[in-house]
């Protein structure tokens, strides 16, 4: 089935300029990018963004660590988008991502993890629609 995924370069990925390398691998792996934009977020849009993690220990160090500085959003579209994205990415813990995923090849730590991606086709629509009107995608 053709998906639409959320993805996000954080703010380490984006410092570290690899945005290109990172959209090389969606790229190569056939997902297509059909929507994107930088953005600094706001306090409120980070914490309403990850509304689903606020009780969580991480909420407020992640909320911190993601409004630190730019971010690339994209909207990832493609054969099994979610899942093909969720291996592209590897594991959230970049000390436990295998070799040859994003988050090993680039990231440092659990927050400072690179990438974000959406983890199942509600929480995907939801991602989408809260950061691109349906006018902003771009799929043909
Ligand atoms: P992300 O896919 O953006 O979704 C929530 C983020 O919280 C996750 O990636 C990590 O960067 C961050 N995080 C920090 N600590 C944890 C944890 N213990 N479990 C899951 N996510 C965590």
């Amino acid at each position: 089935t053709v998906q639409r995924t959320l993805s996000i370069v954080k703010p380490d990925a984006v410092a570290k300029n690899v945005i290109g390398k990172i959209y090389t691998r969606f790229e190569d792996a056939g997902l297509k990018i059909v929507a994107a934009q930088m953005r600094q977020l706001s306090q409120a849009e980070a914490e309403g963004f990850y509304e689903v993690h606020k009780d969580r220990p991480f909420f407020k160090d992640l909320v911190s660590f993601m409004i630190s500085g730019p971010v690339m959003i994209q909207v990832l579209e493609g054969e099994d988008a979610i899942l093909k994205n969720r291996e592209l990415m590897g594991a959230t813990d970049p000390k436990k991502a295998a070799p040859g995923t994003i988050r090993h090849d680039f990231a440092e730590s659990i927050d400072a993890n690179a990438v974000h991606g959406s983890d199942a086709p509600e929480t995907a629509a939801r991602e989408i629609a809260y950061f691109f009107p349906a006018l902003a995608i771009h799929s043909r």
